[in-house]
């Protein structure tokens, strides 16, 4: 079983950006303990960043047929990207949208994903560990069938 793991805009910055609200550990902190708990699951993985809209849409483009599982943090794109939206919806690949923070209990704005309704389901609030829980509910949605 394959997942990606997608990470949008500003997550490069992590360990040094508003670190009250994301956390110290680092995006290679995070893909260290991602691929830890994944060789325990018997689960590989790519992990990829990128800061700009369209390469994230060619990213899960490409996954369809390479990867069981899409992860994705798309960031500030999560409340204004419908290119994402229509990817996730294009590809057919079961998707899952995380983000580090609790996005309900912040900004108005962070409150409307327009990546939801073609995802599997939403993991928000938990730290770094948002990134754990989506792998291990991978494994569940692996043959969701959109
Ligand atoms: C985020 C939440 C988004 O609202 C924000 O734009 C981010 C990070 C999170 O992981 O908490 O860049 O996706």
């Amino acid at each position: 079983m394959k997942v990606l793991f997608l990470n949008g805009p500003n997550l490069n910055l992590l360990g040094q950006r508003e670190p009250e609200v994301y956390g110290r550990a680092t995006l290679a902190d995070i893909e260290a303990k991602v691929r830890e708990r994944a060789s325990e699951l018997k689960v590989e993985i790519g992990f990829r960043q990128s800061n700009q809209e369209g390469e994230l849409v060619g990213w899960i483009q490409e996954a369809k047929g390479k990867f069981d599982v899409i992860v994705i943090n798309a960031a500030a794109y999560t409340h204004t990207s419908i290119a994402l939206r229509d990817a996730i919806a294009a590809v057919g690949v079961p998707t899952i949208e995380i983000h580090l923070s609790n996005v309900h209990a912040r900004e108005e704005f962070r409150h409307k994903s327009l990546i939801a309704p073609v995802c599997c389901g939403q993991i928000c609030g938990f730290g770094q560990k948002s990134y754990i829980l989506a792998l291990e509910a991978s494994v569940d949605v692996k043959d969701r069938v959109k």
